[in-house]
């Protein structure tokens, strides 16, 4: 069965891992061609050269982020016409580490979104909750409050416990069925991603449970080998 198997750098790697990872993979998929979409999130400055290497290959690009404004004098911001232009397909809104680090709010996660479906990039709208959160029994309160302000569109949700992001812990299998399901239920016609310590070792059993239609891979996804037996787990 189709996955979405997508790669988030985050800030990390280089010219030459953007290089050697595209060379890497699409010899990978010309060994072995797969029945999954991929999609790489490098960081935005690598994006146009990685376009220009996997011309012909079937894997896409994707950005890790987007400005809620169209255009304009917001110096260092990047937005969904750009990432367009030099080569994104898709995008990643409401990443947890962006909603730490740069106090997003509801409003601007909907305007990114908006944005996003306007300019015709396909968004990756990530939620989760924080270890206090499910400690405290609020799990799917917190799912359903960030799915709030979304609305009915067919949509690639990822859902990333923030606990379990860059930890090496995740979820119990039949947690994240839950949660899965839990999306699954609340948003019709979407296409529900699993994220968070995802490895080689746990991908298959990840990727076959009911409900998980993909996943979102951050450290494991730096080295392109690694990347390969998380795409071919299932
Ligand atoms: P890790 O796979 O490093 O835990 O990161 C997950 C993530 O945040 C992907 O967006």
């Amino acid at each position: 069965m189709s996955k979405l198997i997508v790669a988030n750098w985050k800030m990390n790697g280089s010219l030459t891992l953007a290089h050697d990872y595209a060379w890497a993979l699409t010899q990978h998929l010309e060994e072995k061609p797969i029945p999954h979409t991929l999609v790489v999130c490098p960081p935005v400055a690598y994006t146009s050269f990685m376009v220009g290497r996997l011309v012909g290959a079937s894997i896409a690009i994707g950005a890790q982020d987007c400005s809620t404004h169209k255009k304009g004098a917001y110096t260092g911001e990047i937005s969904c016409e750009i990432l367009k232009d030099i080569g994104c397909t898709y995008v990643l809104i409401g990443h947890s580490e962006c909603r730490q680090n740069h106090q997003e709010t509801e409003e601007t996660l909907a305007a990114k979104m908006t944005l996003a479906y306007e300019t015709g990039l396909i968004p990756i709208y990530c939620i989760g909750e924080t270890q206090t959160e499910r400690d405290a029994g609020k799990t799917k309160d917190i799912l359903a409050q960030h799915l709030s302000f979304i609305d009915q569109k067919p949509l690639i949700i990822a859902y990333e416990p923030v606990w379990a992001i860059g930890t090496g812990r995740i979820p119990q299998d039949s947690e994240i069925q839950e949660a899965v399901l839990f999306i699954h239920d609340r948003v019709s016609r979407a296409t529900v991603l699993y994220g968070g310590s995802v490895t080689a070792k746990n991908a298959g059993a990840i990727l076959s449970l009911p409900g998980v239609d993909g996943v979102l891979v951050g450290g494991a996804s730096l080295n392109p080998h690694e990347f390969w037996h998380i795409v071919t787990a299932v």
